[in-house]
């Protein structure tokens, strides 16, 4: 007796289409799995054959033989034992309906119920696009796959329950839609409770309504974290394609929140100082995606950069370039997408005060050169916006003056944004910070006048090729914000002092 169930695998965040094969022939009593699956997946065998037995159902006295094909790409984990436990069903008669338009994922426990796993998410998107009517995933994973529209879910709580359903003793209901709900859109933190910096605030606006890497630098408490926690909540909401791209990120690193399984924020990650790299790029014996997909669409925030292990960020500067992020694994080669705006805080010096008006700096020279030193040029030369975050004083703090909402910046920022949709249509840049080197003099077309002042900037600063480049795309920034078509002298000259804190802090 022969029969195919589909069921699906992943390879990094991508699913793939697995078919299932089962082959029940009179001869030695056995139970062989064969498709190139690791250790998990043969030990798929003996869950199987227990969870059945758990359910009260006879192991066939066969010799029984899965084929998960196709054969030549390596399966991974233990999503594929609901399917194998659907072909056993069918082949023994046990079920008698057609499956064909219908895929099986999902765990089997000892006990024969069915566990949650990871990627169901990214798995639905294929079966739906694949043109499959139904999809039966772990109960606990039933909601996440509710968000695709166009296939139905059925979330299956244990063996006898998928047996009881296609024998419709106890039909299992589809599960409903998944409806975000617009009150956890509400935003905890919100620029209205920073007080003064007005500069810094209006810098951070550059660098949102762009897409541009940005980097603080000040003394200790001057609200560097807290102006980097408010940065999502003015950058433009996410479209549901990027929600799907995100929430497809979690759903293969299994941190898909039960109860509203759709991310509708703009991530903002903040990894700790001694994350390892793995952690920051992904990777590990089953792979998931590290901090920086985790970011994807978001913002990554490395607060206090220079503790950070110096090799782990020189790895970040590639990645961080391409947007994508490739990791190598025995079991294949993964690549994740990093989309992110990165955002980094740090102090001048050890003690924190090198600079401050309000505390003497008690640090060494050689002690200075070695913390800054930290972060190399290249990586200083990554970060469009470069600002110093001052001290505020006692009459902001102190000032029940009303400060403006992320809400407000938030439409500023996506004014800007909506300039640069339309601008790069069909090119597959999304914003300023994404130009690229062949395209760049066709968008940021200067005054004569800015052409001029930029050309004394850069020869009196020193500037190099790629400060060039990415003051021309913050001088564009700016001037969209103006809604002006031209970049002018103001625009210029705002970009290139958004780039003289390696002058100040990185020179001999
Ligand atoms: N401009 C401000 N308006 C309102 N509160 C502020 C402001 N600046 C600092 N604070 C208060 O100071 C606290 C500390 O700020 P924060 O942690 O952001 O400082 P920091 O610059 O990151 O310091 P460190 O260098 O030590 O990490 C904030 O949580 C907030 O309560
Ligand atoms: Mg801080």
């Amino acid at each position: 007796m022969f029969c195919k169930i589909n069921s699906c695998g992943l390879l990094g965040i991508n699913a793939f289409h697995v078919d299932t094969e089962i082959e029940i022939s009179k001869g030695v009593v056995d139970f062989t799995i064969i498709g190139l699956g690791d250790a998990a997946v043969k030990e798929s065998k003996d869950r199987v054959r227990v969870a059945m037995r758990s359910s009260g159902l006879r192991f066939p006295d066969a010799k029984v033989t899965v084929n998960l094909a196709p054969a030549d790409i390596k399966k991974a984990g233990t999503l594929l034992d609901l399917s194998i436990i659907a072909a056993l069903l069918t082949a023994t008669g046990e079920i008698n309906a057609d499956l064909s338009d219908s895929v099986f994922i999902g765990e089997a426990s000892l006990g024969g119920e069915i566990k949650a796993v990871s990627g169901v998410l990214p798995m639905t998107i294929l079966s739906k696009r694949e043109g499959y009517k139904n999809i039966f995933v772990p109960c606990d994973n039933a909601f996440e796959a509710s968000v695709v529209d166009g296939i139905n879910v059925y979330g299956v709580k244990t063996v006898r329950d998928l047996i009881n359903h296609f024998k419709r003793i106890n039909v299992i209901p589809p599960q409903k839609k998944y409806i975000p709900d617009e009150t956890i859109l509400r935003n905890i933190n919100d620029f209205a409770d920073v007080k003064g910096q007005s500069v810094v605030k209006k810098a951070i606006e550059f660098a949102a309504a762009g897409g541009h890497n940005l980097l603080m630098l000040g003394p200790p408490g001057s609200g560097k974290s807290m102006l980097a926690k408010r940065i999502p909540t003015i950058l433009p909401p996410l479209t549901f394609d990027e929600s799907i791209d995100i929430t497809g990120i979690y759903s293969v690193a299994a941190m898909v929140d039960k109860k509203n399984p759709l991310i509708t924020r703009r991530p903002f990650r903040s990894p700790h100082t001694n994350s390892s790299l793995p952690a920051l790029t992904g990777g590990g014996s089953i792979p998931k995606p590290g901090e920086l997909s985790l970011a994807h669409h978001g913002v990554l925030f490395l607060d206090e950069l220079p503790e950070f292990n110096r090799s782990t960020l020189e790895a970040l500067r590639q990645p961080l370039e391409d947007r994508e992020i490739t990791v190598s694994r025995t079991g294949g080669t993964f690549t994740y997408p990093c989309r992110v705006m990165l955002v980094a805080a740090m102090n001048p010096c050890p003690c924190g005060f090198f600079g401050s008006s309000k505390k003497q700096c008690s640090c060494t020279d050689a002690k200075k050169k070695q913390y800054i030193s930290k972060i190399s040029g290249p990586l200083l030369d990554r970060f469009d916006i470069q600002i110093e975050v001052g001290e505020t004083d006692y009459e902001s703090l102190a000032s029940a003056r009303k400060e403006e909402s992320s809400e407000v910046i938030r439409e500023r920022v996506s004014k800007a944004r909506e300039i640069q949709s339309a601008r790069y249509k069909n090119t597959g840049i999304s914003c300023n910070a994404d130009i690229t080197d062949d395209i760049i003099n066709e968008v940021c077309v200067m005054t004569p006048e800015a052409s001029e002042h930029f050309k004394t900037a850069f020869d009196s600063l020193g500037l190099s090729g790629r400060a060039f480049a990415r003051i021309l795309k913050v001088a564009r920034t700016i001037a969209d914000t103006e809604n002006e078509k031209l970049i002018g002298k103001k625009h210029i000259n705002k970009a290139v002092n958004f780039r003289t804190l390696d002058r100040k802090y990185w020179s001999n």
